[in-house]
């Protein structure tokens, strides 16, 4: 039996030792990243790097990241979807390319994990208008000895990748697939079959990134090629163990075991909710959990929380579950996410108050709502329709805490489906609504917290430059992270800071907020940012134009870094700089946590 952790060792030593630097594993909240809720892939916090930013760790890069999905939300239940998974990954930023990258998984998984070739089948891109067949990466495998019959060419649909957002780096991929039965496919047509039967499981991707493409929808080459892996843990670890689903790896199990013997015995699809109990309490977990904590909320990231926990509530409830159960399930969770992510022990209480009060407020809607459904759907029953309207489906979520999925689920249970169209586009309105009324909220000058906030973000951008001034001209920030009482700033570098190197960057930074330097942004292209030295292209990831914030008095340049803002006017306004903690975060990167005022 292999373990989850023995997997990554395996994978991050195989890596390291073929001259691949160690990334840390990023928060599930992307930084500097407004236009995506989670990260969803490994690649996600390297994409300015794939767009031709240096990277400070190199050209070859490897790394485990934690990710959240909901795209496929609908599937989790079966086999192998998961909302919340481990993705293990090795990246080439203009260095190799197919041949290597192949090569490469291949000898990882037939030497290192021992998979024998019956059990092992790829599919690569079949070419179209946007980009031809991939031929390379065919030959790639064939020269490996993998059988033609064992290679299928797939469209866009199944053998493309990305970008993450609407822009970006993508390109063709190449997919490995572990075969959980002992059948051997006759042609393309029957490993589709299988494939979505869940008997061929997809572990590792290879995508072959050669393209950026643009708003308008285009493919255009791009300057960099780079190679971009993910391999699934949760995955590869039940099939290495001659499981046939991913409940079986040992950081899901225990969670279901759990869940099983709290259910009530002989229930109908006991397996398939209990499986999705375990999925969404575990990514609940590793939400509320996170260092970036997301509580439950109505918008955005609080809410596909929130509707993690409470399409469990419902799902329990299905199987007999009938009291209060999420933090006994929540416990099985820390313990077995506790040891590669302390985070989720250390914020425990704070996942099990979320949990309980999340808990509390749908149970007590839950029978309300569905009673309220049941009535709906008899009289539609009645007059022979089978829509349930907008309205209606609103109405349950405003009143009844239902999202919409829950509706919908319920709804095709017995039968009927539901306007989500028209859903969606009075929840927009109704989102737009709450914004309106939180910038009037704003305007009235409630807005204190967010004083602090940017203050600590112009503190940022001077200590950025401070550290490289100061300490070393090769640091980079890795990350950042500000609440209204203090600023977070990770960057690579291997040494503990001397006291003097603290003492100097506290001075550089302290004597900025004393020239009482401007603070001014301006919009320019990428190109135009780089000509001007500006530093974290972080913000760039998905557009053209950037905005540039400068920090100066008269010609004397502090700092200029890429950034969305907001600012404050003049650095007099941070007053005092000092550095209150250091720490190390992983290889090679370094975290100094500060406060101002
Ligand atoms: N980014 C690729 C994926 O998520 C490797 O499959």
């Amino acid at each position: 039996m292999i373990s989850s952790a023995e997997l990554k060792k395996l994978y991050l030593d195989f890596f390291q030792e073929r001259g691949h630097k160690l990334l840390p594993n990023a928060s599930l909240i992307p930084e500097h990243d407004p236009s995506v809720l989670f990260t969803t892939a490994g690649m996600h916090p390297l994409v300015p790097f794939l767009l031709g930013e240096e990277h400070p760790l190199g050209k070859r890069l490897c790394g485990v990241q934690r990710c959240i999905r909901t795209g496929d939300i609908e599937e989790v239940g079966d086999a192998w979807h998961l909302s919340f998974f481990e993705m293990l990954g090795n990246w080439s930023l203009g260095d190799y390319f197919k041949d290597e990258a192949i090569s490469m998984s291949f000898e990882f998984l037939t030497k290192a994990l021992k998979i024998p070739a019956e059990r092992f089948s790829v599919t690569c891109f079949a070419g179209d208008d946007d980009a031809p067949r991939d031929e390379e990466s065919m030959r790639a495998w064939e020269k490996h000895g993998v059988a033609k019959n064992r290679i299928h060419l797939l469209p866009k649909h199944d053998n493309w990748w990305g970008p993450a957002g609407q822009t970006g780096p993508c390109g063709p991929d190449t997919e490995m697939f572990y075969h959980t039965k002992d059948v051997q496919e006759k042609g393309t047509d029957e490993f589709t079959m299988l494939s979505s039967a869940g008997e061929f499981c997809e572990i590792w991707n290879d995508v072959l990134m050669q393209y950026d493409k643009t708003a308008d929808g285009r493919f255009e080459p791009l300057k960099q090629k780079n190679v971009d892996t993910g391999m699934g843990v949760e995955r590869t670890v039940a099939v290495l163990n001659g499981a046939d689903n991913a409940y079986e790896c040992d950081t899901l199990k225990p969670i279901l075991d759990k869940v099983i013997s709290m259910a009530a015995k002989g229930t109908a699809e006991t397996n398939r909710n209990a499986r999705i109990i375990t999925d969404h309490l575990r990514a609940a977990v590793m939400l509320l959990g996170d260092e970036k904590g997301v509580v439950p909320s109505n918008v955005d990231r609080g809410y596909v929380l929130r509707r993690f926990i409470r399409r469990s509530i419902r799902h329990a409830r299905l199987i007999g579950i009938t009291g209060k159960f999420c933090n006994e399930i929540a416990k099985a969770a820390i313990d077995v996410m506790g040891g590669p992510y302390p985070e989720v022990r250390n914020n425990s209480q704070r996942i099990f108050d979320e949990l309980e009060k999340e808990e509390e407020k749908f149970s007590a809607t839950l029978d309300n709502g569905t009673r309220l459904l049941e009535r709906k759907l008899q009289l539609l029953e009645k007059s022979k329709q089978k829509v349930l309207d907008a309205q209606s489906a609103f109405d349950l979520f405003q009143s009844f805490g239902f999202p919409l999925e829950i509706t919908v689920e319920m709804c095709k249970e017995k039968g009927f489906s539901v306007d989500e169209k028209g859903f969606d586009s009075l929840m927009k309105a109704h989102q737009e609504l709450s914004r309106k009324g939180a910038e009037q909220k704003f305007k009235g000058g409630l807005a204190d917290d967010s004083e602090e906030t940017t203050k600590l973000h112009t503190a940022t951008h001077l200590l950025n430059e401070a550290l490289r001034r100061v300490v070393d001209p090769s640091i980079r920030q890795m990350g950042s992270n500000i609440t209204k009482e203090r600023l977070r700033f990770d960057f690579n570098y291997d040494k503990k800071l001397t006291d003097e190197q603290v003492k100097k960057v506290e001075d550089w930074v302290n004597d900025a907020i004393k020239a009482e330097a401007d603070v001014s942004f301006e919009i320019m292209s990428i190109d135009d940012a780089k000509r001007l030295g500006a530093q974290g292209v972080f913000e760039a990831r998905y557009e053209k134009a950037v905005k540039v914030y400068t920090v100066a008095k008269g010609d004397k340049v502090y700092s200029r870094e890429v950034c969305g803002g907001p600012h404050v006017k003049n650095t007099r306004e941070l007053k005092h700089f000092r550095i209150t903690k250091q720490e190390a975060v992983s290889a090679g990167v370094r975290r100094i946590k500060a406060v101002v005022g």
